[in-house]
């Protein structure tokens, strides 16, 4: 997987594709991640990227150009499965968007800024638009962050444990169950018997049932969808 970042601010995007599982899958040559700085395609010499709004209002705007640019010079490089654009007037993002996205080969992710991009580049280019949740961020950057971790996880090969990935919360429908680790009592509370047991048919169905139980009491919202 390609995915390529048009941002005002790489700088801001940086430390999440560093550490952890990210890099990992980076290093490991499943997934390519690159930054454009918008400002490398803007005309004049002040490197204007933004500008006021038609009809007045607080608030500037990604001008279309620079963008047009950028996206013109990359789709003549390749050609792309999804153009994101990251805003809070995208359709929310959930498991089932990030399992569809992983499955793309080349993606560009859009980050908006200010009060968001000239419509038009959204009428020309856009494929897909994403918010990460019902609020307003300072920018794309960070949801563009939020959306890359939860699809390059779902890569296979990315994730040590090739299960792991299928028994996250939302996967089914369900929020994950109670886990426990060693020791087995702390500070005198002990792990459900049925985790020892070593039976582990039991141990699914405990699990399931205990799934059940958390969505029902925390996310009834998810059982009236299935
Ligand atoms: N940009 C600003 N707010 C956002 C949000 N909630 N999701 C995605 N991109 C955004």
């Amino acid at each position: 997987m390609r995915i390529d970042i048009i941002t005002v601010l790489p700088e801001l995007l940086k430390s999440p594709f560093e550490a952890s599982i990210l890099k990992r899958a980076i290093e490991k040559g499943l997934v390519e991640v690159h930054m454009h700085n918008l400002r490398d395609y803007a005309s004049n010499k002040y490197k204007q990227v933004d500008d006021y709004q038609f009809g007045g209002g607080a608030g500037m705007v990604l001008m279309p150009e620079p963008i047009d640019k950028c996206m013109q010079q990359l789709s003549s490089e390749r050609s792309y499965d999804e153009i994101i654009y990251m805003t809070p007037d995208g359709s929310t993002l959930n498991q089932q968007t990030a399992n569809t996205l992983s499955l793309k080969e080349n993606m560009i992710i859009l980050c908006g800024h200010y009060k968001g991009v000239d419509q038009r580049i959204r009428d020309l280019w856009i494929t897909r638009e994403v918010s990460i949740g019902d609020y307003v961020l300072s920018g794309g950057e960070l949801g563009a962050a939020v959306l890359c971790d939860a699809i390059i996880r779902l890569i296979p090969g990315v994730l040590n444990d090739e299960t792991s990935a299928l028994t996250d919360s939302f996967q089914d429908q369900l929020l994950a169950p109670p886990v426990y680790t060693r020791p087995r009592e702390f500070k005198g509370m002990k792990v459900p018997e049925v985790l020892t047991s070593g039976n582990f048919e039991k141990i699914e169905a405990w699990r399931e049932a205990e799934a059940y139980r958390r969505t029902a009491e925390r996310r009834p919202d998810l059982l009236d969808r299935s």
